[in-house]
């Protein structure tokens, strides 16, 4: 009797203790505590978590930048970041952000804002790699002043898109075209990266314009972290079960006709760089996918 009444007791205390743990789980989650999110992978202590884990602080001096990653690996996911790009004269400077796997046969998915000189445009460079291969940029200016005040950046990643959203607007689709043997990223869990460097030997106007470091620090700050993901560990993925839909999994959800004209008037009127259109480069033929048939059906 006495020894039943001890193991209902200390059961009640585990029970106490696993909702608790469980609370404190959600509420972060909710939260977005970026010391839950993030580890600071480089920079000397120069990316920092601030304000109880609501604020990430990224800079960049004359001898080194900074940079962090996720503490989980996904395996398609949407992923939403808020970001304040560095003000002022940013020329030759680097924010990236962006998904990546490990290895010579790496598969990533690219943001970087390339700065520049103060009151001239950022450029929002995208690429995407499978099997280690890049060479897919497509770049684009923006309808707004990027350092004044944080705006989302997401990637949407599943087996048949990938899409890059600017505060939830479409600003470029890649598509699976494996059917027309073009590789696509679906089988290597990726971690979220984000770093502040110096790239001012191609960054701004093609790396005419260096860096000044009498500005230095530079500094850029990230919030609001959310992964709607599959997370990956153990080699097993955390959402194989349930519906394949998108009121459930978010990262499923397909371009209405709405976001298809969003996508449309960013295209004709903000995209400044697109690879499948630079015959001069590709000289012995575009890249597959910029000539196969890849109307939605
Ligand atoms: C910087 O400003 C110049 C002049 O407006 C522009 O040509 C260039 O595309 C801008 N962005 C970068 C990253 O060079
Ligand atoms: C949903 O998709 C996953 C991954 O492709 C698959 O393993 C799972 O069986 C699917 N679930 C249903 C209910 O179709
Ligand atoms: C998703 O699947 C569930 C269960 O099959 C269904 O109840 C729900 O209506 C579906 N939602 C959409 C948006 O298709
Ligand atoms: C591309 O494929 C779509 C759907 O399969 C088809 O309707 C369209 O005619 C094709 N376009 C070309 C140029 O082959």
């Amino acid at each position: 009797m006495a020894s039943y009444f001890r193991t209902t007791k200390s059961n009640a205390k585990i029970v106490a203790l696993l909702k608790l743990l469980l609370l404190s789980y959600f509420a972060s989650c909710f939260a977005g505590n970026l010391n839950q999110d993030f580890d600071i992978t480089w920079g000397d202590g120069r990316a920092k978590i601030l304000n109880n884990g609501n604020i990430l602080t990224l800079s960049l001096d004359k001898a080194s930048g900074s940079g962090v990653q996720s503490k989980n690996e996904y395996l398609f996911g949407k992923i939403d970041l808020q970001l304040k790009l560095v003000r002022g004269n940013s020329a030759g400077t680097v924010t990236a952000y962006y998904l990546s796997s490990q290895g010579t046969t790496h598969d990533e998915i690219d943001f970087e804002f390339l700065g520049n000189l103060s009151g001239d445009p950022y450029i929002v460079h995208t690429n995407v790699y499978t099997k280690g291969k890049g060479d897919r940029e497509q770049q684009f200016y923006l309808w707004f002043d990027p350092t004044s005040d944080f705006h989302t950046y997401s990637i949407l990643w599943n087996p048949q898109t990938i899409i890059f959203y600017v505060d939830g607007t479409p600003i470029r689709v890649f598509k699976n075209l494996e059917s027309q043997g073009v590789p696509f990223p679906k089988n290597q869990p990726m971690r979220v990266y984000s770093s502040l460097w110096n790239a001012d030997d191609w960054a701004t106007r093609g790396g005419l314009v260096k860096t000044d470091w009498t500005q230095a620090p530079f500094t850029a700050s990230l919030r609001n972290f959310r992964a709607n993901a599959c997370v990956w560990k153990s080699i097993k993925s955390s959402c194989n079960s349930g519906p394949n839909n998108s009121s459930t999994k978010p990262w499923l959800q397909e371009l209405d006709s709405a976001s298809e004209a969003r996508l449309k008037w960013v295209q004709q009127n903000y995209m400044v760089y697109n690879y499948c259109a630079d015959t001069k480069r590709f000289v012995q033929g575009l890249p597959l996918e910029c000539t196969v048939n890849n109307t939605t059906t």
